[in-house]
């Protein structure tokens, strides 16, 4: 029996939200463990600087503008990728937005919308869409978050958006299961990225929410990679439909 190894090399990875955040660090880490690697989102130049980043480092890299809420560029996102590089191997839904309502009464059908589209709508597209260009082996990663378990009054449409896409990775993991395609999803705790800088802006809020973490701190955006990796790589090989809680305790 060989020791699995969390090794990308020669693997086709693509990344939405992969411009900055936890999206940057997947992809940068899938480059470093052998991937080339397709970064998306809806401004292009900060994935062209992605992809510059990964060509650098030797591996093929393709910046798509993709708005993942619109079905016909998650259409031509596939397309692109398949054009440029014969098939996908492993998709990460991670581009996600968090916009926080004051309360319940305040949710504006706009507000819904685009929090459902941008977390879930795209995902499921995309899911079904990259999974008819994977071979057995595939690896369809949707990054979830904590609220989807512990929703607040403030978190209400997002924590539904992320319910619901943990629904979907059970219900992909299920129908794909039999060609050898697996789906799961990392269930994230606090990270340090712009989108968590915005909605608790101050260190003293910060602290107060390092403090209720087993590990007392918030997480470095590159701390997904490991799981990332693990649950694309054949190390996973009998993991699928799962929901991962990556929050430090
Ligand atoms: N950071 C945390 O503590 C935390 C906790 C739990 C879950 N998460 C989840 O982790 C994922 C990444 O979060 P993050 O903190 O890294 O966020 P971030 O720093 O705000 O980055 C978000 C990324 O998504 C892209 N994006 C936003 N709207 C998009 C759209 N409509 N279509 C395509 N791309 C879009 C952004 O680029 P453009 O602006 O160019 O589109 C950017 O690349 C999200 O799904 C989030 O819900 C994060």
């Amino acid at each position: 029996m060989s020791i699995p190894t969390l090794d990308a090399s020669g693997k086709v990875v693509v990344v939405t939200g992969g411009s900055k955040g936890l999206g940057r660090a997947m992809a940068l880490g899938f480059a470093e463990a052998g991937a080339d690697v397709v970064v998306a989102s809806r401004k292009l130049e900060p994935c062209e600087a992605v992809a510059r980043e990964i060509r650098a480092m030797g591996r093929r890299a393709l910046a798509v503008s993709c708005h993942v809420g619109d079905w016909e560029q998650c259409a031509a996102l596939v397309d692109a990728t398949v054009a440029e590089f014969g098939r996908i191997d492993v998709l990460v839904n991670n581009a996600g937005i968090a916009p926080v309502p004051p309360s319940l009464v305040d949710v504006t059908a706009d507000l819904f919308d685009k929090t459902i589209a941008v977390n879930l709508k795209g995902p499921l597209r995309l899911t079904a869409l990259a999974a008819q260009h994977m071979r057995a082996g595939g690896s369809i990663i949707n990054i979830s978050s904590k609220a989807s378990l512990h929703p607040t009054p403030f978190t209400v449409v997002y924590a539904a958006a992320k319910a619901g896409l943990n629904a979907l990775t059970k219900a992909a993991a299920n129908e794909f299961g039999p060609r050898g395609i697996r789906v799961n999803a990392i269930v994230c705790g606090t990270f340090h990225t712009d989108s968590l800088h915005a909605s608790i802006p101050t260190e003293e809020l910060q602290a107060q929410m390092a403090s209720n973490v087993g590990l007392g701190r918030i997480a470095t955006a590159d701390e997904i990679v490991g799981t990332a990796l693990y649950l694309a790589s054949n190390a996973s090989s009998y993991l699928t439909g799962e929901l991962i809680t990556l929050d430090g305790g």
